[in-house]
């Protein structure tokens, strides 16, 4: 998905024997990759074909948008922890970016090995690499600690405002387009 020559040893510090920091490829789709986001969320049906052009749509964005950083097991080959950095191109701030931490998660039987720990560490690595100005999460109240622990504070006085419409507006991983349910109005999208 992006050059692994950015996850430098230096970039990604320590990393436990027997796992290996890279970045998505597209072969992951053999190596449980729904399977481990599917501890996170509802992930669906995605078939192969649906991955690979989402993958290539993440792929392709210039400047590169999408980090999905992985933790492979070496003796199973098979993924054990999955985290993205989302780089956000800006007018502001000097034509800066900004950057997001989306999607982590460590694959159930796996944690409490610190290797959640070591995603947030890559993840706020790169994005200082990049030089953003700023990064930012959403997370339950219950793991504010988990994240406390790689810098991240809440953000006093700012709150985080959402509007779900999972239920009436899915994207069509095959030819990435939106799809609306027949009642919403194309207008509300
Ligand atoms: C949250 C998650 C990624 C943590 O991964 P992990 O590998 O188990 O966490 P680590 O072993 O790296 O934990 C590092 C530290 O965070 C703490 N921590 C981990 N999960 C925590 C939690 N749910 N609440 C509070 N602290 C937590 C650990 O105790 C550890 O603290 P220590 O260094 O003082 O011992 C993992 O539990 C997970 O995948 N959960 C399901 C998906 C999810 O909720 N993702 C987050 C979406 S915002």
């Amino acid at each position: 998905m992006f050059s692994s020559a950015l996850l430098s040893s230096t970039l990604t510090g320590d990393v436990p024997e027997g796992f290996v920091v890279r970045p998505l490829n597209i072969g992951d789709y053999d190596k449980g990759f729904l399977s481990l986001l599917s501890q996170l969320t509802r992930v669906g049906d995605v078939t192969r074909e649906n991955f690979v052009t989402r993958f290539r749509t993440m792929a392709d964005t210039r400047p590169t948008s999408y980090y999905v950083v992985v933790i492979e097991e070496t003796s199973t080959h098979q993924l054990v922890g999955s985290a993205t950095l989302v780089l956000e191109w800006k007018f502001i701030h000097a034509a800066g970016a900004r950057a997001r931490i989306e999607d982590v998660v460590i694959r159930h039987d796996m944690r409490g090995r610190k290797l959640g720990a070591l995603l947030n560490r890559v993840l706020v690595s790169l994005a200082k690499l990049f030089g953003v100005y700023k990064i930012s999460l959403e997370c339950k109240d219950s793991l504010i600690p988990f994240y406390e622990l790689n810098g991240f504070k809440k953000d006093e006085g700012n709150n985080f405002l959402v509007q779900r419409f999972d239920k009436d507006i899915t994207i069509s991983p095959t030819n990435d387009t939106l799809e609306t349910a027949p009642e919403v109005e194309q207008s509300k999208i």
